[in-house]
């Protein structure tokens, strides 16, 4: 016959975080999953509102959780003309964090400013990373086509695919104006060539 297995045997067979885990649950503590872990080391998230489907009758805000970016000053409301993109980097200065900051002129989703029309995101195509700075199309309000295999993205829609062979939306830097200050602050959707976004 079997023998039962004990939280003992179970702690030796399978070393000291068993037995923790064991005498965690025995005290009526629960255990951190990864986020609360990422939480308690101060890598906190915070919600913002998004428009799914923009300028289409399924419009409609949901809540997106960001983990927390950080907050970089990167053009004055002011100072930016329509459809002449101005070029920074975030969330970091490593491999593919370059990006834009553009006022299309019309509504966009996750615009900012009085017209909701200032909006930023990554440079690099989602495919396989080709470079689209300098791609920006006034007349159709996207970026690209990207050099290496033409996709092109809609910049009034969260960056999603309007052709070409890349089938995820180009990463879309988050904004927040405080006065004349544009504040980069997050970044929906992954940046190509990393595994997390703050991990540049
Ligand atoms: S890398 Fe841009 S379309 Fe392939």
């Amino acid at each position: 016959m079997k023998p039962e297995t004990t939280d003992s045997a179970l702690a030796t067979s399978k070393g000291t975080s068993v037995e923790t885990d064991q005498a965690d649950k025995r005290r009526g503590k629960c255990l951190v999953s990864r986020r609360d872990f990422l939480l308690t080391a101060g890598l906190a998230t915070f919600t913002v509102m998004v428009t799914l489907n923009a300028g289409t009758p399924r419009a409609q805000q949901v809540p997106a959780a960001v983990a927390t970016y950080p907050r970089k000053l990167i053009a004055k409301l002011s100072q930016l003309k329509v459809d002449r993109p101005v070029d920074f980097t975030y969330p970091d200065e490593g491999a593919y964090s370059e990006s834009m900051v553009v006022k299309l002129g019309v509504q966009a989703g996750g615009g900012i400013g009085p017209d909701s029309d200032v909006v930023a995101f990554n440079y690099t195509c989602t495919h396989q990373g080709g470079p689209m700075s300098g791609t920006y199309k006034a007349a159709d309000k996207a970026l690209g086509p990207c050099p290496l295999h033409l996709s092109t993205y809609d910049l009034t829609r969260h960056g999603i695919l309007i052709s070409g062979q890349a089938y995820q939306s180009l990463p879309q830097v988050l904004l927040e104006l405080d006065g004349d200050d544009i504040y980069a602050v997050g970044i929906f959707g992954l940046v190509f060539g990393r595994f997390d976004n703050l991990q540049g």
